[in-house]
């Protein structure tokens, strides 16, 4: 049983302690940050182990009643391993702490790539993590793009990708704070920034990706055009994509004409704020025209990655040597069939 510890407990942070707290092979040992309200009251009333991440969180947490079990050191000095969700650049800033101390972690998303030298997305490099002393689990995006592409490739259809990107505004929590209305910015770059971080776990694939930030806050939604590596069926391209149990094939015919409607869906089901840790992949909307495909699907940003962490976990602390196998156990723990 190993002991793990989440630092950052935000949008990510939360579902990934609700995670590791499902598993039977790792332990959630506490959960540390610096907020005192309603988001860590939370974790209180879970019946997580609270710790500071500085001497002023710390007062602030006591002043208003939360019981804290100690600094964040006390935290670090219990574990096998450190989870760090915290904002984009803070956790860079920690990594020095938990590196002094030999403490395995792993980083999200808005960490480059260079924070740990590897960079991580389960169906794709699970064995080049093996108790590696750290990984950053890559952004919801390229989760994605890796997942479908990987499954592409895999079936030897995959030549190159070219991907256009719409992307939610904010996350919904935050919505009152900022956010675009009445308006989509593109961005500037073409490269955007997702089909080069997609390399970062897989060099060898030829992707391109544009990206327009569009009003809304549900989801991203993405649309891909792929030159294959012969003229191909339908078929083989949807049995592709069958090879991944994180794509959820869904159909348009069915009333799924929508991101909001697909989160009504996950909502239905039960699954904790609806979280939706699958690439939502509309089955009746592939194309194949001679060896070009074309294709749209929805991305969960803020659950994509959950599961995603749990085998990084598994990887780094070699708990379970076959991603395949860890893969398997997280779907189960997390109700992804
Ligand atoms: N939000 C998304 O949709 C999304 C999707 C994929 C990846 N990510 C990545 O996940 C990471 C976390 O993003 P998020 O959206 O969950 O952020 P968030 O702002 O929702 O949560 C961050 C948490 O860290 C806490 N925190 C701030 N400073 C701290 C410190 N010094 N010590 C301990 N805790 C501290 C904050 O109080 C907050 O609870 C980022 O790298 C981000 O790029 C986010």
């Amino acid at each position: 049983m190993k002991n793990v510890a989440l630092v950052g407990y935000g949008v990510i942070g939360k579902r990934v302690a609700d995670a590791i707290n499902a598993q039977d092979d790792m332990k959630l040992a506490g959960v540390c940050d610096v907020v005192s309200d309603w988001r860590i009251q939370n974790a209180v009333r879970k019946g997580y182990a609270i710790y500071a991440a500085t001497p002023e969180a710390g007062k602030e947490m006591k002043a208003a009643d939360i019981s804290v079990k100690g600094s964040m050191a006390d935290l670090l000095e219990k574990v096998d391993l450190v989870v760090d969700c915290t904002p984009k650049n803070i956790a860079a800033k920690n990594v020095e702490t938990y590196k002094k101390q030999g403490i395995k972690f792993i980083v999200q998303g808005g960490e480059k790539h260079e924070t740990t030298g590897h960079s991580f997305s389960a169906e794709n490099n699970y064995a080049s993590a093996l108790n590696l002393g750290s990984t950053r689990v890559v952004s919801c995006n390229t989760t994605s793009i890796l997942r479908t592409l990987t499954a592409l490739k895999r079936a030897g259809l995959l030549d190159y990708a070219r991907g256009t990107l719409l992307r939610r505004a904010t996350d919904p929590w935050e919505s009152h704070l900022g956010g675009i209305m009445n308006t989509m910015v593109p961005e500037k770059e073409i490269p955007s920034h997702q089909g080069p971080d997609a390399q970062s776990v897989d060099p060898d694939l030829n992707v391109i990706t544009s990206a327009v930030k569009a009003p809304q806050t549900l989801s991203h939604m993405h649309y891909w055009n792929v030159k294959l590596t012969k003229k191909a069926s339908r078929e083989e391209v949807l049995e592709a994509f069958k090879t991944s149990s994180r794509i959820h094939l869904i159909r348009y015919d069915q009333g799924l004409v929508s991101n909001n409607t697909i989160k009504e869906m996950y909502l239905d089901m039960g699954r904790p704020w609806g979280d939706m840790y699958e690439v939502a992949l509309w089955e009746d909307m592939v194309k194949v025209v001679g060896d070009e495909l074309f294709y749209a699907y929805v991305v969960d940003n803020q659950a994509i990655v959950i599961p995603e962490t749990i085998d990084a976990i598994r990887a780094l602390t070699g708990i379970e040597t076959d991603g395949k196998k860890s893969i398997a156990k997280t779907n189960k723990s997390l109700g992804i069939d």
